[in-house]
């Protein structure tokens, strides 16, 4: 099935630390390491290891990060012919902490992905329209995602957008969406609502439905997922793991998630399927290193029931 995914690639730095820091703090940290990562290329390895036939439509600097990730997602079997070297920016950088109980804080310098353009878009178009689906977020320039989304609804083609990182949508890119995946934290940004029980989540899902969407799902870590749409809502329990690191966890959601709704699966075996890889990854360090094969997947499906 045939995946496009148009958005952000980035070098992770990654330091391990026991707790985060508050600001104007030192925390001594353990290991340092640097891993593939960025939402967009995430998204397209996880779709990839799936089992997607997937296109990657980015920027990448001229410089050894971005080449490694190009490398990266090529060993993955992902179609980079309408990726974009820009040497007058660096490739995307993100700094990341993680500490003892897997939890996060990220800042990115986006560097070529902030040049994503209309244009790159444009000469893509044959790709995005020979899709099943496409999947956005939203690290790369916001007029970039609603002019892909808008060819991409124009077109008939199915879209999923990762409302990552937080960011307000106006009503009309809401229009062309057919599926918002925002997390908590992403779904009380757009709605104002503050999530603290299932009531709230549906909720915060009925609120955007109102704007203009077909279909809400929120992402809520060790608690699962909830399917929201006109039909009402259904909860999606997370499977049971032990943390080392959530980076990139709502990535692979959605990877796996564009993925299995291309294969036809309905709604609740699509989340489920979603959700056990992203669990997965949630075991191990990285954002592409922790991404789990189909198998993996599966198995961790047939030993859940
Ligand atoms: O979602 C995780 C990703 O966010 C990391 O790989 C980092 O690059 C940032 O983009």
């Amino acid at each position: 099935m045939k995946i496009t995914v148009v958005g952000s690639s980035n070098a992770d730095m990654i330091i391990k630390v026991p707790r985060l820091p508050v600001a104007g703090e030192t925390v001594m940290g353990g290991n340092f390491s640097v891993a593939l990562g960025g939402k967009g290329a995430n998204q397209a390895v996880a779709a990839a290891r799936m089992g997607g036939n997937v296109t990657f439509i980015g920027r990448f600097g001229d410089d050894v990060f971005g080449k490694q990730a190009l490398n990266g997602l090529k060993e993955d079997g992902i179609n980079t012919d309408l990726t974009v070297i820009d040497s007058s920016v660096p490739t995307g950088i993100a700094e990341i902490m993680v500490d003892d109980e897997g939890r996060n804080i990220i800042a990115v310098a986006p560097g070529a992905n902030q040049n994503l353009c209309e244009n790159d878009i444009a000469n893509a178009q044959k790709a995005i329209l020979a899709s099943d689906i496409l999947l956005l977020q939203m690290e790369v320039p916001m007029q970039t995602v609603r002019f892909s989304a808008k060819l991409a609804f124009s077109n008939n083609i199915r879209v999923i957008l990762n409302p990552a990182p937080a960011h307000p949508l106006d009503d009309e890119l809401l229009g062309y969406i057919s599926v918002l995946t925002p997390n908590k934290l992403e779904a009380e940004t757009l709605t104002g609502i503050s999530i603290t029980d299932e009531r709230s989540v549906e909720l915060a899902g009925r609120i955007l439905l109102e704007r203009g969407l077909m279909r809400v799902i929120i992402t809520l870590g060790e608690k699962g997922s909830m399917v929201i749409d006109n039909g009402g809502a259904e909860h999606v329990p997370a499977f049971r793991i032990k943390s080392i690191d959530t980076t990139a966890a709502s990535d692979v959601f959605n990877g796996a998630l564009a993925v299995a709704l291309s294969e036809g699966k309905n709604f609740y075996e699509s989340v489920r399927f979603a959700n056990a890889a992203a669990a997965i990854s949630a075991t191990r360090l990285g954002a592409q290193p922790s991404i789990p094969g189909r198998d993996e997947v599966m198995e961790m499906l047939r030993k859940n029931p």
